[in-house]
């Protein structure tokens, strides 16, 4: 039995640690402000009705459109759904609507790079044939057409990126994976090797042949793998700081691999960024105290997997282990948690490029990351929400000007960030954590001596320290804690930025922070979505206005506005745990689940919406036990990506006794655009 196993916080695959005590922006303080429209879930027949409000459009955007006749119409059309919606399934396969074929491509193990080392189906290749392999639970993906630097949308050839989230051991090592209390007290070398490799992020060169068959093109130089272990430099403010400094970097510039990246985001200039989210495990501290650099982020005693424990007693394994060892920073690894947490940029055109770990957007659980169109002489925008119970969604501004030209991984490394603060009335403020803030300044300058949560404040020594202790500084903003920010996607025809908030079973609970508007349900079982329009429809407004788009839930849930049912979830949309979030290049909205399976949703599935009228159509249904997360399409939406991870059994291949996760190809029968 893996380690994990025994530990209750790893049953439980939406295992999030409660951090946040900062008890931000309690419900009754701000009920006295002004109300107008309001959006109500009302639950099924049965269920607990918790009549729970947020707020309406606050009359810009696409409803403006439509009622002064203005709307070009287009963007209309190319949102509707025309399929039929598919059933919920207990089935151990991919379910996808009459007319459409899909098929698994790419499972764990794959060979894709160096001597392309054979997958056994026995378990037993080693830590250096799954350095050349694809690695397990698949997650956030993206097609880079091949010719995209050239300013072509090829779509049937291209750079297919993924992040590898975290992994199963059981089914990593041929007999399950050795724990250190069976063993003397440390771990197999090897074992610990294969485990980090199989984290992580493969870059794989693939192609469509005349019948429609893709292939991954053996040989290219585009190939690669980065793992848990590839050297990485740090970038941005926090780049130098005495934090940061390692044995392994003195000068606090370099650090080895990214973990636990759960969603991405391609940047404007074709570029892939990996984000870190719950890389907190991976790391073990048995000092008497910890820096709150750990604690506001959950590190224990204990590693998850603990790799520290390697038997080798190599310096890539024992820098899991965070504790003080030596005399000073220089000599031990006390500060290695702290080069983690951020935002990875990966150039895939570029297969000798060292990932970069681009600090100015801040360190947290990152879910993931999306950007804003990008605009000619115009700064640069992208969102990132922060997956735990009462954590925060932030937005980053560049300080330099996008030009097409000459753009690249720079404009990440100076800007602002901002947390949201969701008022009450419906709109919305961007604060921004930046000591050349005044607002900021004052509310760090009242804060230090006192409590901020769980935290005695002591002030931040510089915009470094700031960036590094960005849940901190957001707790002192007085963002609003949010029910587990998950995926962005921001509509291409709108303008508009969506949000999932997955789950919080917390939430309003007696010791944990009261409902908000923007995060009504206590507790909140099933999640929501919420979506909002920047001030003038420009990304870089400091405010904004918001409104829920769906409640998810059992059939019969509405989504109410103004007394009016928007959206009543039925046989063919209901859908609890909305996690992953994506807008297809026409504008149609794609929302996947890691949720439970249980009675009435039964396994995870994947969603189209047309964000203009709130249908929701169930398209995609995935094999038991997984969750399905991750998608993305060709630039003609006719070929589909979905990734498929943690599948419980034998999926996808039944002659084999091991889970696979993969990514599965999802085509239309007549070769048409998928969801039309
Ligand atoms: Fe890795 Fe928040 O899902
Ligand atoms: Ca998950
Ligand atoms: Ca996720
Ligand atoms: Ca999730």
């Amino acid at each position: 039995m893996a380690k994990h196993d025994l530990d209750p916080n790893y049953l439980d695959p939406n295992y999030e640690p409660v951090v946040n005590h900062s008890s931000n922006t309690p419900f009754h303080q701000v009920l006295s402000a002004r109300m107008q429209r309001r959006t109500v879930m009302k639950g099924s027949v049965g269920a607990a009705l918790a009549s729970v409000m947020g707020l309406g459009l606050a009359g810009c955007g696409s409803d403006d459109d439509d009622d002064n006749g203005t709307s070009t119409g287009g963007s209309s059309a190319n949102t509707e759904l025309g399929f039929k919606a598919v059933a919920v399934s207990t089935d151990n396969e991919v379910v996808v609507p009459g007319g459409y074929s899909s098929v698994a491509f790419l499972p764990w193990g794959t060979p894709i790079t160096g001597s392309y080392p054979e997958y056994k189906a026995d378990g037993t290749n080693t830590g250096a044939d799954q350095e050349q392999q694809m690695g397990m639970h698949h997650d956030g993906v993206h097609f880079f057409p091949i010719d995209q630097k050239a300013g072509g949308n090829s779509s049937t050839e291209g750079l297919l990126v993924m992040n590898h989230e975290y992994i199963n051991q059981s089914a990593l090592h041929a007999n399950g994976p050795t724990n250190a209390g069976d063993n003397g007290g440390v771990r197999p070398a090897d074992e610990v090797r294969k485990e980090i490799a199989a984290h992580g992020v493969s870059v794989v060169h693939i192609k469509r042949d005349t019948n429609g068959t893709w292939d991954i093109v053996f040989g290219s130089p585009f190939n690669r793998r980065i793992t848990g272990n590839t050297e990485m430099d740090i970038r941005g403010p926090v780049r130098g700081y005495s934090k940061l400094v390692t044995t392994y970097s003195p000068d606090a510039t370099e650090t080895r691999g990214t973990l636990n990246n759960c969603a991405m985001g391609p940047t404007p200039w074709g570029t892939y960024l990996a984000a870190e989210e719950n890389w907190h495990g991976y790391f073990a501290n048995s000092d008497a105290t910890q820096p709150r650099e750990q604690t506001r982020h959950g590190v224990g005693s204990s590693s998850r997997y603990d790799w520290e424990l390697a038997d080798s007693a190599a310096d890539q394994y024992v820098r899991f282990n965070v504790s003080t060892t030596g005399a000073a920073a220089t000599d031990d690894y006390r500060n290695e948690a702290n080069t983690y947490g951020f935002m990875v940029e990966i150039d895939p055109f570029t297969p000798e490029s060292k990932p970069q770990k681009r600090t100015a957007l801040g360190r947290f659980g990152h879910e993931g990351v999306i950007f804003a169109p990008a605009k000619e002489g115009e700064p640069v925008v992208c969102y990132s929400g922060d997956d735990s119970r009462f954590e925060y969604i932030y937005k980053f501004v560049s300080s330099q000007p996008y030009y097409a030209a000459t753009a690249g991984g720079y404009l990440l490394d100076e800007g602002t960030l901002y947390v949201a603060r969701f008022n009450e009335d419906g709109s919305g403020d961007w604060l921004a954590l930046d000591l050349d803030d005044a607002d900021f300044a004052s509310k760090v300058a009242a804060a230090e001596g006192g409590m901020v949560g769980d935290i005695q404040f002591d002030g931040f020594e510089n915009q470094a320290d700031v960036l590094l202790n960005t849940r901190l500084a957001a707790d002192i903003a007085g963002a609003t804690t949010m029910d587990r920010p998950e995926w962005g996607a921001v509509d291409p025809n709108s303008g508009e930025v969506y949000f999932t908030l997955t789950n919080n079973s917390n939430r309003g609970q007696p010791g944990f922070d009261d409902v908000n508007a923007a995060n009504p349900n206590s507790p909140n079982a099933t999640g929501h979505i919420i979506r909002w329009t920047e001030e003038g429809n420009d990304h870089t407004a400091t405010s904004f206005d918001w409104d829920i788009f769906v409640f998810a839930g059992e059939q019969g849930t509405e989504t109410v506005v103004d007394g009016e049912a928007v959206v009543s979830l039925n046989d063919d949309n209901i859908f609890n745990s909305p996690d992953g979030l994506w807008f297809d290049y026409n504008g149609r909205l794609w929302i996947q689940t890691d949720g439970s399976d249980a009675d009435p949703y039964f396994n995870n599935m994947m969603l189209a919406a047309n964000p203009e009228t709130r249908e929701i159509k169930r398209f995609f249904v995935g094999p038991q036990g997984c969750e399905v997360t991750g998608v993305v399409s060709t630039p003609d939406v006719k070929t589909m990506f979905v990734n498929i991870q943690h599948p419980d059994g034998n999926w996808p291949n039944a002659a084999e006794s091991r889970p696979r996760d993969a990514t599965v190809i999802v085509t239309k029968d007549d070769g048409g655009v998928i969801g039309a």
